[in-house]
């Protein structure tokens, strides 16, 4: 238990954080474990949020806390751009084994999923020799100046942090008449000897959990390929396991010529990777890629354990059985609220949409509400989509029957205080 009450603690953070920095909880978290997180006065919460997409192998994963801690006392820091560390070798090896593509890859290791993100575009254009970058609508792609321009949800994320990055364009998202929409652009807007990169989430995060039909990424990767442009794959909410594939982008059976993975990477220790092509990677000179703390050893030696431990526990089967309970779980919810409309995702990523019962529109206030009722009565969960009214769940692969059972529960319980609204 902390030394302070959750109402203390948040009136120190109102005091002293800047109010830019939004807030879905005021309870602090004191202790996390597999699925379940404790408060700094000793409640116990549901997690379904995994801080936003990150503790895909749970929360304190023994062998990753032991990676850490013995890298912790090893040593912490040179620069990788210094002295190298085997970690970071042994990481980015890895990387290359477990990412799509029957090619001979390299990576670079940054921070972020915003700064993988730039850097995939650094990439594309200093190989391509060309400027644009085609994008699509509901993205999320970061909050640098770059990432934020790339991210479609004009309301949360970018009011009045305008004038933004030149030569980002943005397509209509997600059916296969939309992908053949592209070569029209390139006649109307932009040629495509302009663009160096479509960059492209294979499941939406941000933007609703959107799941694309059958052939829509082979249609988009052939435009790419017979453009010349370079197809650009962000995995950073959809990837490590969290469609139950390594990468979400397997479901499609395309090869992404670059990928960018972040959040569940290093289980909570800020790393991210541009993994791609070699001969589009090794393009740029020496020196143009890279930064003071991109590839961390703690960072690395906790990436490698999780990669580990995807193969020694199963955590892509783990995945998939939480994908099915999940989908059948929501459906239930479906059958039983009128105001759950649509269930979507792929995997263990899924969604459930909130609906106003008279004419079935998004009803993001509804969602307000259930997000604060599970927080309150001890389930940690997140909205997101365009419209605010789509409740994501992407609990730890480990989650126990009971602790996602207490989870429905609570959802439940939330569902049924708004429907009688
Ligand atoms: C698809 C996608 N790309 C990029 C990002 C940005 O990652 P970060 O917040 O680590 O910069 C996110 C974060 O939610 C994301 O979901």
């Amino acid at each position: 238990m902390g030394s302070k009450t959750n109402e203390q603690l948040s009136k120190l953070r109102s005091k002293y954080f800047s109010s830019g920095v939004g807030c879905v909880s005021q309870k602090f978290i004191d202790s996390a474990e597999g699925a379940v997180a404790k408060d700094v006065e000793g409640r116990y919460y549901i997690d379904f949020a995994g801080g936003i997409g990150v503790m895909n192998i749970g929360h304190s994963h023994p062998k990753v806390v032991e990676a850490i801690k013995t890298q912790a006392g090893k040593m912490t820091h040179t620069c990788l751009m210094i002295n190298p560390y085997e970690p970071a070798v042994t990481l980015a090896e890895k990387l290359c084994q477990i990412t799509p593509g029957n090619f001979t890859k390299k990576v670079v290791l940054l921070n972020s999923g915003s700064e993988a993100v730039e850097n995939a575009v650094k990439v594309a254009r200093y190989y391509t020799k060309r400027p644009a970058v085609i994008v699509f609508e509901n993205a999320y792609h970061g909050r640098t100046l770059l990432t934020m321009t790339m991210t479609s949800k004009s309301k949360a994320f970018k009011i009045g942090f305008g004038p933004f990055a030149p030569e980002v364009y943005r397509m209509p998202f997600g059916d296969v008449a939309s992908a053949n929409a592209l070569n029209d652009f390139f006649l109307k807007h932009v040629p495509a000897e302009s663009v160096a990169a479509v960059v492209v989430e294979p499941i939406q995060g941000e933007g609703g959990f959107i799941v694309p039909p059958p052939n829509y990424f082979q249609e988009l990767s052939k435009i790419c390929k017979d453009n010349g442009i370079v197809f650009v794959v962000d995995e950073i909410q959809s990837g490590m396991g969290r469609a139950s594939k390594m990468f979400a982008i397997e479901h499609w059976n395309v090869e992404p010529d670059l990928i960018t993975v972040g959040k569940s990477l290093a289980a909570g220790l800020p790393l991210s990777a541009v993994v791609g092509r070699a001969e589009m990677m090794d393009s740029v000179y020496p020196w143009g890629l890279g930064g003071t703390y991109g590839g961390n050893p703690v960072a690395c030696a906790a990436a490698v354990a999780v990669i580990e431990a995807f193969e020694s526990e199963n955590m892509l089967g783990k995945s998939a059985i939480l994908g099915e309970k999940l989908k059948s779980g929501f459906e239930q919810l479906q059958r039983d609220f009128d105001i759950v409309g649509e269930v979507r995702g792929l995997g263990a990523m899924l969604a459930f949409t909130l609906v106003n019962r008279a004419d079935l529109t998004p009803n993001a206030d509804a969602t307000k509400q259930l997000v604060a009722y599970c927080h309150e009565n001890g389930l940690l969960i997140l909205s997101c989509g365009v419209y605010g009214n789509v409740i994501r769940a992407m609990p730890p692969f480990v989650i126990t029957d009971e602790q996602l059972e207490k989870g429905f529960s609570i959802l439940r319980q939330g569902l049924t205080m708004l429907s009688r609204q």
